[in-house]
């Protein structure tokens, strides 16, 4: 499996796609929900261009006892969510689509509250054979950019940002 590298400028550009698709598209979203810890970075940029306040979930792959699990459980999530959610539009950011699990486990919880629309937006989505579905309460998914199944390497995971950029300027 090869492995493609992102420099922060092309995060960015990549928001930015997915913030025009938003706008074009006509969904106005009225908060962002970000899926830590991928989704956090990608949720702040959008924010510049969309303007929303950002609220934080995060998911976990083991159990309490460290064991791995098939299936997610939620380690963060919204205080007061029904209260936040219900009848809101909403927009759920995470970095990648993979094998898509972790995203039909978000959709499904969020339509739990009530909203009043729900979104889904990724960087990156892996054309592949997935394990999960979205819920038909899914109105829209923007991709920033449609991919193989290669390992992408994020410039938020560098120990060297240097280097990596190097490899960014390299593989593209
Ligand atoms: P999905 O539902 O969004 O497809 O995600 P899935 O559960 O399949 O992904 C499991 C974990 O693997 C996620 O991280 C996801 O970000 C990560 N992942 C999948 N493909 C890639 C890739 O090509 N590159 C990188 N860097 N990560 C990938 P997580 O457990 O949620 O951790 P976090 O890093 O978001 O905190
Ligand atoms: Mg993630």
């Amino acid at each position: 499996m090869g492995k493609l590298y992102y420099s922060y400028q092309m995060i960015h550009k990549l928001a930015q796609s997915i913030a025009e698709q938003v706008k074009e598209s006509g969904f106005s979203p009225d908060v962002i929900v970000a899926i830590g810890t991928g989704g956090f970075i990608p949720a702040r940029i959008l924010r510049t261009y969309l303007g929303k306040p950002i609220l934080a979930v995060g998911i976990a792959y083991y159990d309490l006892n460290d064991r791995p699990m098939d299936y997610p459980r939620k380690v963060q999530w919204i205080e007061e969510a029904e209260k936040q959610l219900a009848g809101k539009r909403i927009l759920l950011v995470d970095e990648v689509d993979d094998s898509r699990v972790t995203l039909e486990y978000c959709t499904k919880e969020l339509l739990n509250y009530r909203p009043a629309a729900l979104a889904v937006s990724v960087l990156h989505n892996k054309q592949k054979e997935k394990r999960g579905t979205f819920p038909p309460g899914v109105q829209h998914i923007f991709v920033g950019e449609n991919l193989g199944d290669d390992w992408i390497v994020y410039p938020w995971d560098a120990r060297d940002i240097d280097e990596h950029d190097k490899n960014a300027t390299l593989g593209h």
